[in-house]
């Protein structure tokens, strides 16, 4: 879930958890965030950073230092895959692999840095770490005069200056020559980056909690508290489809191709090649294709057949799912359901 090598098909990643180190194979690797398979498997404790296959000089270095850090920087990589998964899973490319410098590139990078910021926030929060504890940010000046600043918030400020440090440090190293490809690639890189941090901290908010006599709420204790990461994936797809499409300029800086538009903010994603279409499966595009996507036979959408399929047409089939059903609510506090089996059909892309 770190940084790794882009030219390897299955990687081992190992995390530090729970006292044991957890390594977990990886699929193909998206420079930074690959996906996660589930089988993971425990080794023997060896020293943790030169277990983490594909850590960047930097980030080793970073890695001796807040050992700690390291199973949340995983965990929030994870949590932003997963989130892509399901903020595309009615669309062609559905996050599995990815052309280097599309616009989808520029999503898995933004979410990925965007889901470590949010679990190293979280983590000094719930006093994991070593160097960091509850947010001490100021107490915003439109807060009631009455109500109390000052419960323990999300550290947005430590979780995003070290997810910085940390997720940027891999480009950072490298040095390419001025208006190249590769050097396109890189602030592409750490544009989309920046872009997801500054999401998660666009849609941090004041929480507030009641005190009082019988809930009168006379008083009130707030602190700052991170947006549910499923908004920060919803916030994240709309900029994906508004995302700026760049080239390099003569003085080798990221330019907007359409100089008609507003110029992206460091808020915004940015792309530099278009897009496959992810009807077929290519090797160099890292496009996989749609054949075997499940598909639904009556919308008009993304999802619905024609569009997914790409116009090779569908097989019908009927299949059987288990799903939980009659499900009662046990005073207190369970809901006891029962398991029913139903039969489906089924449509997937020739
Ligand atoms: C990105 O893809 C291009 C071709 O699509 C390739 O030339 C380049 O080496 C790739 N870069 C990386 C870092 O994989
Ligand atoms: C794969 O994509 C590349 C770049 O778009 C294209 O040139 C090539 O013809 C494609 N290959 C196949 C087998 O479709
Ligand atoms: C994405 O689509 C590919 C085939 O197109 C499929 O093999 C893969 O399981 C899908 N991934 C997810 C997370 O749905
Ligand atoms: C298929 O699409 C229709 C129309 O958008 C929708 O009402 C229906 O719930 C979808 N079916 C499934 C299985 O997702």
């Amino acid at each position: 879930s770190l940084s790794l090598s882009v030219h390897v098909s299955i990687i081992k990643v190992c995390l530090y958890y729970k006292s044991v180190f957890l390594c977990l194979s990886l699929s193909r690797s998206l420079a930074m965030n690959p996906l996660l398979i589930p089988e993971a498997y425990i080794i023997g404790a060896q020293p943790l950073c030169s277990q983490l296959v594909g850590l960047s000089q930097g980030q080793k270095k970073l890695c001796q230092l807040y050992q700690d850090h390291m199973q949340y920087i995983g965990e929030g990589a994870k949590t932003g895959i997963r989130e892509c998964q399901y903020q595309f899973r009615h669309r062609r490319w559905n996050c599995s692999t990815v052309d280097n410098s599309s616009v989808e590139t520029a999503f898995t990078y933004a979410i990925s840095a965007a889901g470590v910021v949010n679990a190293v926030s979280r983590a000094c929060r719930e006093g994991e770490l070593s160097s960091c504890g509850c947010s001490r940010a100021a107490r915003p000046k439109d807060l009631p005069r009455d109500w109390l600043w000052g419960g323990c918030g999300d550290n947005l400020n430590y979780g995003y200056r070290f997810s910085k440090e940390f997720v940027d440090a891999r480009e950072r190293e490298k040095s390419y020559a001025k208006g190249s490809f590769e050097s396109a690639r890189l602030m592409m890189n750490l544009h989309n980056n920046e872009a997801g941090r500054r999401t998660v901290s666009d849609l941090a908010h004041v929480s507030c909690k009641c005190h009082g006599v019988s809930g009168s709420c006379s008083l009130k204790t707030c602190w700052l508290q991170l947006a549910d990461f499923r908004k920060v994936g919803e916030t994240l797809k709309e900029k994906y489809d508004s995302a700026a499409s760049m080239k390099l300029n003569s003085r080798g800086k990221l330019v907007q191709r359409d100089s008609k538009f507003n110029p992206p903010t460091s808020h915004d994603l940015v792309y530099i090649e278009s897009s496959p279409d992810y009807c077929l499966s290519n090797q160099s595009t890292g496009s996989l294709g749609t054949v075997g996507r499940l598909c639904n036979k009556t919308s008009e959408g993304m999802d619905g057949c024609e569009l997914m399929c790409c116009g090779r047409g569908y097989d019908q089939y009927k299949a059987q799912i288990v799903e939980r059903c009659h499900c009662k609510f046990h005073w207190c506090c369970y809901v006891k359901c029962k398991r029913c089996t139903k039969t489906v059909d089924q449509f997937v892309c020739k």
